[in-house]
């Protein structure tokens, strides 16, 4: 069975063996859910909001209701913010977290393990998503065609980043709260 982020369907059995003890219902009222979790959380979260103002923006500008000068001034800026974070985010979890956890639970060192290449495959369409936002920038000054081809390229690369990214953020939190939830943050070290 492939992992592939872009073909699996959440964890196989093996991969879900807390899970299955702390489904998301209880979450949020658990007692070992403490600030390091929430934040962690809190940040997925901020990411998905985020992800989605720029699609708002996106088809706000496309359908013409957002003008070229006003999507100029706003969009890049939030993009670079989006994809920064997500960078600064990511190396946070390769080189900090998921060693600590793998090494708490190895049970669950192949999920971790796959949670890194999803990485990868995120920073890829993070670098295509970024290209064709400024390729887009580029065609300002030329005409309408020109505009709309590039607008519908960098809306082809935005939908497959935030597509992957939604869909790890989900994965990855039904991996860790789990862990968290059961052995309670001080012991993991975190
Ligand atoms: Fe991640
Ligand atoms: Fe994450």
């Amino acid at each position: 069975m492939t992992l592939d982020l872009d073909t699996r369907k959440g964890w196989p059995d093996d991969l879900r063996i807390l899970l299955d003890t702390y489904p998301r219902e209880v979450w949020q009222d658990h007692v070992n859910l403490g600030d390091m979790a929430r934040f962690w959380l809190h940040i997925h979260d901020q990411f998905r909001a985020l992800g989605g103002e720029l699609k708002d923006l996106g088809e706000g500008f496309r359908e013409g209701r957002i003008e070229a000068a006003d999507y100029r001034a706003r969009y890049p800026r939030r993009l670079s913010q989006f994809l920064g974070g997500l960078e600064g985010h990511h190396s946070i979890e390769d080189y900090q977290f998921f060693p600590l956890f793998a090494a708490a639970e190895p049970r669950l060192a192949q999920g971790f393990e796959v949670l890194e290449s999803d990485h990868e495959s995120i920073h890829a369409a993070m670098i295509a998503a970024f290209d064709s936002a400024n390729a887009l920038v580029g065609t300002f000054d030329k005409d309408r065609d020109a505009v709309m081809r590039a607008a519908e390229q960098h809306d082809t690369d935005s939908e497959r980043l935030l597509a992957k990214l939604i869909h790890h953020l989900d994965d990855e939190e039904d991996l860790i709260i789990p862990l968290i939830l059961d052995r309670g943050e001080g012991p993991l070290g975190i």
